[in-house]
């Protein structure tokens, strides 16, 4: 008890001495004189100088005069400042969304691999914000993309779909040169003498879970044919000592090439079942002139440089008859050579190949492509302005991934653990799609 008292005793005390000070501080604060009200404004507006000059690199910008667009997604790509596009059109770019509350923004770019869909600009007025889908990859880690009404949320894309409306259906071909020029290739003759230590075949991939069930492929055409597999996934040799370490990141050395183009055949096959979606992998064979046996794009043949610049799965459909295919042309140099006139006669035939490659020059580099999104939304916006808007959403043809189809049935294999994460990711998309349309 009475220790009880000595305490509220004390605070009382305590209580009373902060009132006096405070008293003091307060009789002083209504006593400073003119003097002392001028140098402490000039000093707080020194401070405020400081503040928003450091702080400034973004502010500099008179946003309002033009449309304002903001790359909802964090990461590559996108920058804060005024964007001048042809036809003498701008619009203002935020990347920071911290900014979203403070101007009108007419139009969100999302970059799909860094999309959160928790974290959307919601609510959305749809009929006055544009959203604009830039995305490169196959679904492998935006599943919800396989689902057309995560793609029917979308205005305009840009993807590697030759109907969307930034296209980049060759986005891993770096020149037309490329394709013709011999720098690595190996004459048939070198080949046929390397079959002494190399098998005809070359595998080298170290992303083993696929969509597409590669190395289950792989594994069946290996009963059949000699593969020598380099990777971590069915891996039976060893990388020569310099490419052991972090091979993944000197694919494009000219030693490696030199290294890869050796081979007779390699397994081009790629993670996801898209149209127009061709990797590196189909690339890198044509350059180096090795045959590519292909699976992946639906729509290969149209981006082929020539009628047989690879040996597509469906034409061989399965493991045994690919096998044979093979191994005919492993005994007949001409029939060989048949799928390597583009270093052989260095000719291109394809001639939407050509076209395609030249009228879209920006589709090489990915920084292009969004600069190219930018201005085209833009432009759309100036359109919106004068009335010329036509509705337009993202459909399953601007990213056309259907449902995992096997490399070794070519067909839906149910029990493949990515048909099961497809159907789930078809209750994600719906659930997504509720939210921003303000049905949920
Ligand atoms: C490919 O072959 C078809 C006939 O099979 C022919 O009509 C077409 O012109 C050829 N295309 C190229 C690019 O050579
Ligand atoms: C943009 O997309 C939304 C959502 O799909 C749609 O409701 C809206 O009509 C579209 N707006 C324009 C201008 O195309």
């Amino acid at each position: 008890m009475i220790e009880k008292q000595f305490l509220y005793k004390y605070y009382y005390l305590k209580m009373c001495r902060v009132f006096k000070i405070w008293t003091k501080i307060s009789k002083r604060i209504f006593k400073v004189t003119l003097n002392e009200v001028a140098w402490i404004s000039a000093i707080s507006l020194t401070i405020l100088l400081i503040w928003t000059w450091i702080n400034g690199e973004t502010k500099v910008i008179k946003y309002g005069d033009n449309p304002v667009i903001m790359w909802w997604t964090s990461g590559f790509p996108g920058t804060s400042e005024t964007i001048h596009c042809p036809n003498n059109i701008k619009c203002d770019f935020i990347k920071d969304k911290n900014y979203n509350e403070i101007f009108n923004v007419n139009a969100y770019l999302f970059y799909a691999s860094n999309i959160k869909f928790d974290d959307l600009p919601l609510p959305r007025n749809p009929n006055k914000i544009l959203w604009g889908l830039y995305h490169e990859e196959s679904p492998r880690n935006v599943e919800e993309l396989l689902h057309e009404k995560i793609l029917s949320l979308f205005n305009y894309s840009a993807t590697f779909s030759r109907y969307s409306d930034i296209p980049f259906p060759l986005q891993y071909l770096e020149s037309l040169q490329d394709i013709t020029s011999t720098k690595y290739f190996k004459p048939t003759r070198v080949k046929t003498k390397l079959l002494n230590e190399l098998s005809p075949i070359l595998y080298l991939q170290s992303d083993c879970e696929t969509a597409t069930e590669r190395d289950t492929y792989v594994k069946e055409l290996m009963k059949f044919i000699e593969i020598d597999s380099y990777g971590a996934c069915l891996n039976n040799k060893e990388m020569p000592m310099k490419f052991q370490e972090d091979y993944l990141n000197n694919l494009n050395d000219d030693d490696f090439l030199n290294y890869i183009s050796r081979y007779k055949f390699v397994l081009a096959i790629e993670n996801g079942v898209c149209e127009d979606y061709v990797t590196e992998k189909f690339w890198r064979a044509i350059k180096i002139g090795t045959v590519p046996i292909y699976f992946g794009s639906t729509t290969i043949r149209d981006w082929l440089p020539n009628n047989k610049s690879a040996i597509l799965l469906e034409d061989f459909p399965t493991p045994k008859r690919m096998s044979d295919h093979l191994k005919k042309l492993l005994n007949n140099d001409n029939l060989y050579e048949e799928y390597l006139t583009h270093k052989t006669k260095e000719e291109i035939t394809n001639k939407r190949l050509i076209d395609e490659f030249k009228t879209r020059q920006y589709q090489r580099d990915a920084l292009e492509v969004a600069s190219k999104f930018e201005c085209f939304i833009c432009e759309k916006l100036h359109d919106n302005n004068v009335g010329m808007q036509v509705k337009r959403v993202v459909s399953k043809k601007h990213y056309n991934c259907p449902k995992p189809i096997s490399a070794l049935t070519l067909q839906v294999n149910p029990s493949n653990d990515w048909v099961y994460s497809w159907e789930m990711a078809k209750k994600r998309a719906d659930d997504i799609y509720d939210k921003v349309t303000n049905l949920k």
